[in-house]
């Protein structure tokens, strides 16, 4: 029997719990967890994150403020507002939406948030802590499938986890954080990528398989085994001409015909995108117990 990974309701739980440690601290301290998020341009899909990341926060009781910046925008002029937000005491964490308008130096932008706000975990201190397993901000989507791991008791330890896909976002975040000597993670792991010359010879030894790679359907039922744990983390747009938008939004794993062969799988949507908001609430509440002092 093939379970379903149900990652709006994990999600629900979760800010359903940050809700009501968001009230109880405003009655102790008077302050509430702030957020900022930064928009350069006009990306679509970008609108969309910052939108509902902005209506999570005010859903939890957050503070939150949104910057929206012209796509022409100088890299001096994204600085300033770092640097603001940096300074400010009602600012808990700071997320500058990814990507950005060509001109601008992404990894210089990261490295100017300061590390104490950085929620969302990509400023290189918070990474390099990650990789040598000490306490800091996970990255969201990572932070995401873990926790869902967890909720679905799915015990990576000992098992054979193959990433496919070497993002700064996911694969490499997410392939450093199984494989640390710790409860929850203690995994084998391998990360294919461009350059694997034939992927399935890996996924095909996959006990639990996550794709993040940004391709529709690319993992078929003949790249895996029986019992895998698939974590699909693709978010795609194809064609659909019976859908009133012309378009459905389908994940890296042909769901339909690998479901059959998983022992868990997370649908798309559903599965994995709705825990990367909640994971964001959560380290936004954790950086401003740390800033309040509070264990
Ligand atoms: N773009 C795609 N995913 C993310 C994310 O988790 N955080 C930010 N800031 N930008 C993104």
């Amino acid at each position: 029997m093939t379970q379903i990974i149900d990652g709006k309701f994990v999600a629900s739980q979760i800010r359903i719990g940050l809700k009501e440690e968001a009230e109880s601290l405003l009655k102790l301290t008077n302050k509430k967890p702030g957020l900022a998020a930064i928009l350069v341009g006009d990306n679509s899909a970008s609108k969309i994150y910052v939108n509902s990341k902005n209506k999570a926060c005010n859903e939890v009781g957050f503070h939150s403020v949104v910057k929206i910046m012209e796509s022409s925008a100088t890299e001096n002029e994204l600085l300033e507002v770092i640097q603001k937000f940096n300074s400010d005491d009602e600012i808990d964490g700071i997320l500058v939406q990814l990507p950005l308008p060509k001109h601008i130096d992404e990894d210089k932008i990261i490295e100017a948030i300061s590390p104490k706000k950085d929620v969302d975990g990509f400023h290189p201190i918070s990474f390099g802590k990650l990789v040598i397993g000490k306490e800091t901000f996970y990255p969201c989507t990572p932070y995401g499938i873990m926790e869902l791991l967890k909720y679905y008791k799915i015990d990576s330890k000992g098992k054979h986890v193959v990433v496919v896909g070497r993002s700064n976002i996911v694969g490499k975040p997410i392939a450093n954080m199984l494989v640390q000597k710790k409860e929850g993670a203690n995994a084998i792991v391998t990360i294919c990528h461009t350059a694997s010359p034939d992927i399935s010879y890996y996924t095909k030894q996959a006990d639990i398989l996550i794709a993040a790679v940004g391709k529709a359907n690319m993992i078929t039922n003949d790249m895996v085994k029986d019992g895998v744990v698939i974590i699909d983390v693709g978010i795609n747009r194809i064609d659909d001409a019976s859908s009133p938008k012309g378009y459905k939004v389908v994940g890296d794993v042909d769901f339909e015909n690998v479901k059959e062969k998983s022992s868990f799988i997370t649908p798309v949507p559903g599965g994995v995108g709705p825990m990367t908001i909640a994971m964001l609430l959560t380290n936004t509440l954790k950086s401003f117990k740390q800033k309040m002092n509070i264990k």
